[in-house]
This record gives structure tokens, sequence and C-alpha cells, in this order.
């Protein structure tokens, strides 16, 4: 494996030391070691970082604008149920506002339609969603005191990297019981923050100039430092299928990432490709079971590779 000098170490340290420091670090840190004493330590569980959403790019320090990157947080909101399910403890680190675990049969426009008040002292779901709201809040209350469900929310890449940085660091000694699953959709291009005007952009003086800078592949750094022991699973998003499957499989060549979910924007809720050195798989949601998904047969696969990836780790 290629060591960091030659991936540009500059590069990481520089964007870590000119990014704004986390609000609430201390108080990540201690939520995830905590959760990692529960899990790993006393009760022997494997424990994957699902991330999920986009990133999003601040172009003003006191950000009135910012680039987003598309995910609505579905694959990793039901990913993360299919870990659970599957034994997993999950640390989801999910962006604001998008898609929640055991929230997908919910509906959000309007959600307050679920609910109505016979009188000013009760409160009633109606019941077209009564099995939805029960099953989500049961679901969830569940996950979360079996301690199998931590949730972390970022919104700009300056806060995705540094809390994917923690989570790392907190699970290194898990080893290859610890899985990162890197759904979320995250900025190529940025800001630097010493670089960023602090005040809104005035508006008025004509077209906009700016310089983007390229955010370094975590992916390098993740994989030869902050968790080399871990198995890691990465995606690749495309909009044009022709080059999808060759895109995947050299990001799995580079990163060296134990596979590749390769999806493409349009069709990605009904099939993937996962490419690893074992060669492409396609995984498809069962179009005859209606209330079926993709991550069902996909979280399967992954947690079965994950399996072979232990064993072999401790042989
Ligand atoms: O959320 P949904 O609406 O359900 O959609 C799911 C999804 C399409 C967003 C998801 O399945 C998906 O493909 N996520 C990855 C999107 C993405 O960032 O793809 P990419 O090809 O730009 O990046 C490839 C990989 O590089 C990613 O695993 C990313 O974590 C990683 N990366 C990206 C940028 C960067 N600076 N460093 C990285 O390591």
């Amino acid at each position: 494996m290629s060591s960091i000098s030659e991936l540009g170490e500059d590069e990481f340290n520089s964007f870590f030391e000119s990014s704004p420091p986390l609000k609430n670090k201390e108080e990540i840190v201690h939520k995830l070691n905590s959760f990692i004493e529960l899990n790993s330590s006393s009760r022997g569980r494997r424990i994957v970082c699902v991330t999920s959403g986009g990133t999003t790019v601040p172009l003003e320090q006191r950000c009135v604008r910012y680039i987003d990157n598309f995910s609505s947080g579905n694959r990793g909101a039901a990913s993360t149920e299919n870990f659970v399910k599957a034994g997993y403890a999950v640390v989801f680190l999910y962006r604001s506002g998008t898609c929640q675990p055991y929230c997908r049969s919910l509906p959000d426009d309007p959600f307050l339609e679920c609910f109505q008040f016979p009188d000013n002292t009760n409160i009633q779901v109606n019941t077209s969603h009564a099995e939805a709201v029960k099953m989500a809040v049961m679901d969830q209350q569940a996950a979360v005191a079996e301690a199998r469900l931590l949730k972390l929310p970022f919104t700009t890449i300056y806060e995705y990297l540094q809390m994917l940085r923690l989570i790392a660091t907190a699970l290194k000694d898990v080893g290859p019981c610890s899985m990162f699953y890197l759904a979320a959709a995250v900025s190529d291009f940025y800001v630097p923050w010493n670089s960023m005007t602090e005040h809104k952009i005035e508006s008025g003086s004509g077209p906009l100039d700016i310089r983007l800078a390229q955010v370094p592949k975590m992916l390098s750094i993740l994989r030869t430092t902050w968790a080399p022991k871990a198995f890691c699973i990465s995606f690749k998003l495309e909009t044009d299928s022709k080059i999808l499957i060759e895109k995947a499989a050299k990001a799995l060549r580079k990163y060296k990432v134990h596979a590749v979910v390769a999806n493409e924007l349009s069709t990605r809720k009904e099939e993937v490709v996962v490419v690893s050195s074992s060669g492409n798989v396609v995984v498809r949601r069962d179009s005859d079971k209606p209330e079926s998904i993709v991550e069902d047969n996909l979280i399967r696969l992954i947690v079965d590779r994950h399996s072979t990836y232990i064993k072999e780790s401790h042989s």
C-alpha cells in the first residue's frame, strides 16, 4: 500500500489546519467513546460508520450561500436499518435534515397530517398512518435503547471530514470488526476558509468569479492512516452509465478499498453493482415484492463479505 507521504500529507494537514474548528468536539468524542466502549469492549459487536447525505461548501464564513451535493440520505438511512437488523452497532454520520433511519414510511410532506387533536389534552395519529408511525417510533427507540444507533449530524464539508477523522480514530482499536460504509455525497471542490469572505457576498457588481480548490480525497488517508484495518466500502455515483463501472474499478485500485458500490443516479433505487477484486456483482431490489428495497440485498452481501474479511484477518 502506498504511504501517506506519497499521497500528499501536506494537502490533508493544510485542509484541517485551515478548517474552522468543530464546535462540539469534546461532546462528540465523549459520545463516540462511550458508544464504542458499550458495543465493542463489553458486547463484542461489530461497528459500522454509515455516512449519509451531501456535504455543503459555504461561500461566505457567515454563510448565506453555499454549494450543495445531491443526496436525499435514503441510501444511508435504509442501510443503517439493515445493519442494525444484522446485529451491528451503527454510527450514523448524516447531513442535518436528510432522511433518517426508520422514517422512510412516514410522509414528509406534510408530516403533520399524520396527527390530529380530538381535544386539547390528547394527540392522536390518523389511522392511515398509525402503523407507520408506531413502527418508526418503536424501531428507533429500540435501536437507541440497545445502544445500536448513534446519530451525529454534519452540514459542511469541514464538519464532515473532521467528524469522519474523529470516528476513524475512535474506532482504530476495533480493527477488522469495524467498517466504513461511505454513502455520503462528498464535495470535490471547496472554498478554503482562509480565502473566504467573512460577510455576505455583495450582489450588484456583475457576475461572480469564485475559484474552488480541490478537496483532498479522504479515502486515501482513511485507508492508510486513520483506520487501515477497518473494512471499507466506498461508493461511486455517475450519471453516465457508460463510464460508471470503469470509474468504480479505478477507485477500487487507487484507494484499495474492499469494495466500491457503483450506482447510476436515475436507477440507484433499483440496482447497484458491487465492484471488488473478486468480480462485479449486480444487486437489485426484489421487484416482485413491493416493500423490497435494494439495501436489503446489498447489506446482506456486504455483511457476508465483512464476515469473510474478519475470518481472514484472524487466521
Ligand atoms: O442519498 P440518496 O438520494 O439515497 O443517494 C445515494 C447516493 C447516490 C448519494 C449514494 O449511493 C452514493 O453514491 N454516494 C457517494 C456519492 C459520491 O460522493 O460519489 P463520488 O463519485 O463523488 O465519490 C466517490 C467516493 O469518494 C465516495 O465514497 C466519497 O466518500 C469519496 N470522497 C469524495 C470526495 C472527497 N473529497 N473525498 C472522498 O473520499
